[in-house]
């Protein structure tokens, strides 16, 4: 079943607690790549997950990013999506095969223009993440979806807060909240994107004391029935806004990429 190959290159733009993981699963033999580029806004962060690797650090920029990867992750910041995406489609005419841009930080994706993509542009994925169900919200909205709602739980330090008791800090659209939580709420974005659109997709964020994980909450209802989906994920010790099921979650895409047989 091993079909993943080490020569396909891979990018990574951001190199903190999602960079590493990926970079850990490399080391493991999890994921089979040809580790080519590591890029964060602070050169010391991309020259230690490239030491970590055991690759010499590489003074990369994003041209050269975009260039010489066939993959990228981006695990940085919204931020960086709508530069990264143009740069990689400006380079896109004078590199050969094909190239895959995943994004988790999918709030960026607002900002960039979407249209029939040209055999030569990059294909940018939307991750599942930390929430999991977009495949089922996906293919509710092929039959008509009538209402997308989230609810997400998480600890007050993950949302920089120190409150005792339970507390609604947002209730609105997806495209209101992704401007105010950039770093807390990529999987309300994600799932109106798999849903019906940003300003549709209802959202509401909680800091709850009494919880130690990161606890999503979807319903999604159209003609064709009702989906419901709960993760509670544990957060990353290094950065509570993050649960360790995005990092995996990006781990698993990749090793789709790489493989004949492509699950989801
Ligand atoms: N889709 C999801 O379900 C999901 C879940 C968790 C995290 N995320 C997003 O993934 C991203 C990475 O998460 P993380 O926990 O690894 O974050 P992190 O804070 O640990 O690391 C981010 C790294 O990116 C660098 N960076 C920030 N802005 C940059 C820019 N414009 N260009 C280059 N580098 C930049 C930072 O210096 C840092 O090293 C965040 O945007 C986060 O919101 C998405």
């Amino acid at each position: 079943m091993e079909t993943e190959s080490h020569t396909t290159r891979l990018g990574i733009l951001g190199a903190g607690c999602i960079g590493t993981a990926i970079v850990k699963a490399l080391l493991d033999g999890r994921l089979s790549y040809r580790l080519a580029h590591v890029l964060d806004s602070e050169a010391a962060r991309a020259e230690a997950l490239m030491e970590l690797a055991g690759e010499q650090p590489a003074a990369s920029t994003l041209e050269e990013l975009c260039r010489d990867s066939d993959v990228i992750v981006e695990c940085a910041h919204p931020s960086a999506v709508a530069p990264l995406v143009e740069c990689a489609r400006s380079v896109s005419a004078g590199r050969s095969g094909d190239q895959h841009i995943v994004v988790l930080s999918v709030g960026g994706l607002l900002d960039v223009e979407f249209h029939n993509r040209p055999a030569h542009e990059p294909a940018v994925h939307v991750l599942s993440g930390a929430l999991g169900g977009l495949d089922a919200v996906l293919a509710l909205r092929q039959a008509g979806l009538e209402s997308v709602e989230l609810t997400s739980r998480k600890p007050p330090a993950g949302l920089g807060l120190d409150v005792t008791e339970e507390t609604v800090v947002f209730e609105g659209t997806a495209a209101e909240v992704i401007r105010l939580y950039p770093k807390n709420t990529n999987v309300a974005v994600a799932l109106s994107l798999a849903g019906i659109g940003p300003e549709r997709t209802r959202m509401r964020l909680i800091a709850d004391p009494a919880i130690d994980r990161n606890v999503h909450h979807l319903v999604a209802r159209g003609a064709a029935g009702e989906v419901e989906f709960t993760s509670r994920n544990v957060p990353f010790p290094e950065n509570p806004k993050t649960s360790y099921l995005a990092a995996l979650s990006a781990i698993a895409v990749l090793g789709n990429l790489g493989s004949s047989l492509r699950i989801g």
